[in-house]
């Protein structure tokens, strides 16, 4: 649905998010006929340049897709670039700002991007504040982290909640917004098949991986005061897990699905130390590249021990999943770039008719190949009672064509309709917070891995004693 009288925000326009992902992401929807073409896109940052200069810089930095010079074209026409500092800035130069969009800022419909580090958030909400009334919808978002413990996001949630309610408040988890993450429920939920045998009497185990190839790029500054946990497993890892393990929500509406996602993590066993292993990558040749060790990248303290990749074994306490191991895993500088979700069948519940039989499986590929596969055994040709492992294989693309929307496009437009599904309620995140307290605290020293592996050998041992193993990504 296309809103006409809008004033999109963005805070921290000269920001990557902004350039990398924002402005694409509305861009698209431009494109596609769900952007109103007079919504004023206000790009407030630091910098003292005037919004040809800004669009100019845009393109350089060839971001925005070029392809199609007409909708660029009406794409500029809807970006107004501002000089507006967050130290020195007031709500007064803020309104003035918004209101020189005069009829559209009348109508009173605004949306605030904020992609700013998480230590500016309560300083912009109480700048915010007071343009949060009047007449009109006025929608807050914020980019994670959302706090780096239970205590400090408790701080930063009272002060925002003391500055707006919470339907105002979209607190952005990226993944929520890729296409095969809000398949989980439609899978389950949509196809009697799974909904009967999703849960512990026919899965022996569940496997989260989301395995990046780049290193800490140019964020050492946030990202070593972080690690992988608090940067990965917090949300986007946690989110995975609670829509795979959620029961049934009573219907389909964004409560009734985020009240069950929130209750995973609430009955998430308090994590021991033999269920955590933490990596830190050294240095190393991946092909023909040399990569420095973390400790060695730019902004990186040589003394740090900040964790680079985690293996968690969690288990959810719900009768559905008693005893059945989510086993969770993200790293930097791995051998691949993919993330899936891994439904492993129990075995030999059936007569033992055949031989080599292997466990049914459910991949759900989240990326970079979107798509759904099942693994199941047929007979192999000419034998008398072997089987072998075949797939189905559903390839998003190939069915519904290249252009799904991305991540930012499908956050982008659900915060326009006002839609709050994709984004994090606040139990959801305390519990999340909860459970990562639980973890640091008992989490063991860092292994070094060697760049271009899988990980620490440590992760593996952790499915090794368990009588289990990580399996490799479906294109192997
Ligand atoms: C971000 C993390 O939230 O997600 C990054 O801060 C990570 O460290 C990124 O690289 C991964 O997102 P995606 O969409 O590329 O898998």
């Amino acid at each position: 649905m296309k809103q006409d009288k809008q004033l999109i925000v963005i805070f921290g326009a000269t920001g990557d998010l902004a350039k990398r992902k924002l402005l694409p992401a509305l861009l698209r929807l431009l494109r596609r006929g769900e952007l109103g073409a007079a919504t004023p896109i206000v790009c407030l940052g630091r910098k003292d340049l005037a919004t040809a200069q800004y669009f100019e810089w845009l393109q350089m930095e060839r971001f925005l897709p070029d392809d199609e010079p007409e909708v660029l074209q009406r794409f500029a026409r809807l970006l107004h670039y501002r000089r507006f500092d967050l130290e020195s800035g007031t709500d007064q130069c803020l309104r003035e700002i918004l209101a020189s969009f005069a009829d559209v800022f009348a109508a009173g419909n605004m949306l605030f991007y904020l992609a700013l580090p998480t230590d500016t958030f309560t300083a912009v909400a109480r700048l915010l504040k007071p343009l949060l009334q009047g007449p009109g919808w006025k929608r807050v978002v914020f980019e994670k982290p959302f706090g780096s413990d239970l205590p400090s996001a408790e701080r930063l949630n009272a002060v925002i909640s003391s500055a707006m309610n919470e339907e105002q408040i979209f607190r952005v988890d990226h993944y929520l917004g890729k296409e095969l993450v809000q398949n989980i429920l439609f899978l389950r939920f949509a196809n009697e098949i799974f909904c009967c045998s999703w849960n512990r009497d026919a899965i022996d185990n569940v496997q989260i991986t989301v395995s990046e190839t780049l290193g800490v790029e140019e964020r050492a500054g946030y990202y070593d005061g972080s690690g992988a946990i608090r940067d990965m497993l917090q949300n986007h890892l946690l989110q995975l897990l609670s829509f795979t393990a959620m029961e049934p929500p009573g219907s389909g509406s964004s409560d009734a699905i985020r009240d069950e996602a929130a209750r995973v993590l609430e009955k998430l066993r308090r994590p021991m130390a033999e269920d955590v292993v933490v990596g830190q990558y050294g240095g190393g040749a991946v092909g023909d590249q040399v990569i420095r060790p973390y400790v060695q990248e730019d902004g990186v303290p040589a003394d740090s021990s900040t964790e680079t990749y985690v293996a968690v074994r969690a288990f959810v306490d719900t009768p559905r999943w008693q005893d059945v191991p989510f086993y969770l895993r993200t790293g930097k500088r791995l051998d691949r770039r993919y993330a899936e979700i891994r439904i492993i069948f129990k075995q030999h519940r059936c007569d033992g008719m055949v031989r080599n039989d292997k466990p049914n499986m459910i991949v759900i590929r989240i990326q970079p190949d979107e798509g759904i596969a099942l693994a199941f055994n047929v007979r192999r040709p000419g034998s008398e009672n072997e089987s072998e492992s075949v797939l189905m294989d559903f390839c998003h693309h190939c069915h519904f064509g290249p252009n799904t929307p991305e991540a930012y496009e499908a956050i982008m437009a659900s915060v326009m309709r006002g839609d709050p599904l994709l984004f994090t309620r606040w139990d959801w995140l305390q519990a999340s917070w909860r459970y990562i307290d639980q973890l640091r605290a008992v989490m063991p020293t860092v292994a070094v891995y060697q760049p271009g592996t899988s990980g620490p050998a440590e992760a593996d041992e952790l499915l090794r004693i368990d009588g289990r193993s990580w399996l490799q990504p479906m294109s192997e």
